[in-house]
């Protein structure tokens, strides 16, 4: 189904963006806007701002910057109908629009993979899945939580290019690319038989890979991912993400697994706020999107020296963006399938009531395998505490662990807090202001460029401005500049009128007028303008073009043998000058 902008336009103006973004970030008000630390960059200060008066918001620091379409499409990971959607429904709206369309963009791969996990899903129902689905059920995966998570059978080498090819719907460069199919001596065949096959779904939930684990025989690798695609990278994917995300935000809590059976396992007994790392190790990307689900975030790795390691890395990763995990440990190296298995669901609903807080954690790590009576292993120790402590922002935090480490190693707590203030100074310090992002904002902007950005700015305001923009027929020497002006221009005369919050959503699918826009929109401009300064404006840009042309001229008639075609060019100059001292103000 078509929907007009107006159509959009309304189900807008049915929500305020200051409600819909503050149930998601918090904001506090400041003035006529709402501030918030922005999600779309690391961001240490609240460098977003948002309007309630023009319905937008704006990060004075990375950029970002839309009306609550936008927002929503970024924060969730989802289409711009499906945003539509979403507002509508916070609106109480009746009104939904159909999105099963799929993404154009490799499409082939997406369909692929769907497909797969089909023909997967089909087999394990069929007789040869009959022995894998007994290796589950002797796992304790129920029936319920093998459809949930889509799991499936790889049987034998040529089940999915038979079906994928006897369709002949998909190119075999495709086949080839989406990892699950190889060529060998100008034959095709499947990458995965024999294998238990776990669907893998990117952040929105579409399937964009498989894990196979191994069931029977032997084989060098328990599990085999697909390879890293366009859609599919594992520095930005958790397991069970899409799943897990409304329900994390509503109990702002997050709770994070290894691998893919634990997860499957905590969410088949009812614990859904949980996703998986799959065993790679937490990146910033991963860090972020964990940032966005809960302010709470408990580590529950493994309960072997593995998991403790990479409990360690993953909360160094999110320390670095401000989030400050808790940890559970499982006795006797039990991972959290294995776990619940073994002591039920409410032993381990405890366990996650009253996880450890990070520097206890720590403080435990590096105590492991150290011998207190050796002065050696105690120097080492508080080494390493200390570097941990002064990359920790809490104050309290800080002043209690350096109590605990003072009474473990007999250490004064004055000694300890002079090492760690020394270790502290010589940490560089952190800018308050993050470093701008794209390096075209450092640039000054010439004084032709501001007069274009000006010029814009009471563009958006106001019909006089465009009108007078173009009567002037005025040509914006920047090349983004100029388009927006003219689909300013354009949307005036159509529309009528300009609301900015319903004007972006008309730029929205344009990556550069959005920056453009972006970019003026925070400009901080006073509201009224007079005629004189937008005449001003618009001279500036003139002159400009006129020096540009002239310019060019000159060049061309040096290099005119031809004297006739000289004199020629000699005139316009003269006329282009003649142009720029007359015209009108
Ligand atoms: P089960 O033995 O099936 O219970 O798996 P697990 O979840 O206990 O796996 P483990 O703790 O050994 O590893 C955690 C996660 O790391 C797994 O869920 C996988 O996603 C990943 N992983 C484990 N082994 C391999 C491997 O051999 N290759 C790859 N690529 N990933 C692996
Ligand atoms: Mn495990």
């Amino acid at each position: 189904m078509m929907i007009g902008q107006e159509e959009i336009n309304h189900i807008r103006s049915n929500v305020d963006i200051v409600d819909i973004i503050a149930s998601y970030i918090p904001l506090t008000p400041k003035g006529k806007n709402y501030f918030g630390t922005c999600p779309f960059h690391d961001d240490h200060a609240p460098s977003m701002s948002v309007s309630k008066e023009k319905q937008i918001y704006t990060c004075f620091s990375c950029g970002a910057t839309g009306n609550v379409f936008k927002f929503i499409m970024d924060y969730e990971h989802v289409s711009f109908p499906e945003s539509i959607n979403i507002v509508a429904s916070k609106a109480g709206l009746n009104f939904h629009m159909q999105t099963s369309k799929k993404p154009v963009v490799h499409q082939a791969l997406y369909e692929i993979y769907d497909l797969s996990a089909k023909v997967y899903q089909n087999n394990i129902n069929t007789a040869a899945g009959k022995e894998a689905k007994e290796y589950l059920k002797a796992r304790e995966i129920s029936e319920e939580a093998i459809k949930e998570f889509g799991i499936g059978l790889a049987s034998k080498k040529r089940d999915l290019i038979t079906t994928l090819l006897l369709g002949k719907k998909y190119r075999s460069q495709d086949l080839l690319k989406s990892g699950i199919v190889i060529e060998h001596q100008g034959d095709y065949h499947d990458i995965y038989y024999n294998r238990i096959m776990f669907p893998i779904w990117d952040v929105s939930g579409k399937v964009v890979g498989f894990s196979g684990r191994v069931f029977h025989g032997e084989d060098h690798s328990k599990y085999i991912n697909t390879k890293e695609t366009e859609i599919f990278k594992k520095g930005e994917l958790l397991y069970n993400y899409h799943r897990a995300k409304d329900y994390a935000r509503r109990v702002d809590t997050i709770i994070i697994m290894e691998g893919q059976l634990d997860v499957i396992r905590a969410y088949s007994v009812g614990i859904k706020n949980v996703i998986g790392t799959m065993g790679t190790a937490i990146t910033k990307k991963h860090a972020l999107l964990i940032k966005r689900l809960a302010k709470n975030v408990i580590l529950c790795f493994d309960g072997d020296a593995a998991g403790a390691k990479a409990t360690m890395a993953c909360s160094r990763e999110l320390q670095a963006i401000d989030l400050v995990p808790r940890v559970v440990r499982l006795e006797d190296r039990l991972d959290p399938d294995e776990y619940i298995k073994k002591y039920g669901k409410e032993a381990f609903e405890r366990k996650l009531a009253s996880p450890m807080n990070l520097m206890d954690f720590k403080l435990l790590h590096y105590k492991k395998d150290k011998d207190f009576g050796n002065t050696i292993d105690v120097g080492h120790y508080v080494k390493e505490m200390l570097g941990e402590l002064a990359s920790m922002k809490d104050d309290i935090v800080r002043e209690l662990t350096l109590k605990k480490i003072s009474e473990e190693t007999k250490l004064d707590l004055t000694f300890l807090r002079t090492q760690l203030e020394q270790l502290l100074d010589q940490k560089p310090i952190e800018p308050i202001v993050p470093a701008l992002v794209t390096t075209e904002k450092k640039v000054r902007k010439s004084k032709y460029q501001k007069a274009e950005m000006y010029l814009i700015y009471y563009m958006l305001k106001s019909g006089e401005v465009i009108r007078t923009y173009d009567h002037k027929i005025t040509y914006m020497p920047t090349e983004k500049y100029r388009l927006l002006a003219r689909e300013i221009s354009y949307y005036y005369k159509t529309y009528g009128e300009i609301i900015e919050a319903d004007f972006i959503t008309f730029v929205s699918d344009s990556e550069m007028m959005m920056k453009a826009v972006g970019e003026i929109i925070s400009l901080d401009l006073k509201d009224d303008y007079t005629m004189e300064e937008i005449i001003d404006y618009i001279n500036t840009i003139r002159d400009y073009n006129i020096k540009v042309e002239t310019e060019r001229l000159k060049k061309l008639m040096r290099s005119e043998p031809d004297p006739l075609k000289k004199a020629a060019i000699a005139s316009k100059i003269v006329a282009l000058k003649v142009r720029g001292e007359n015209y009108d103000s």
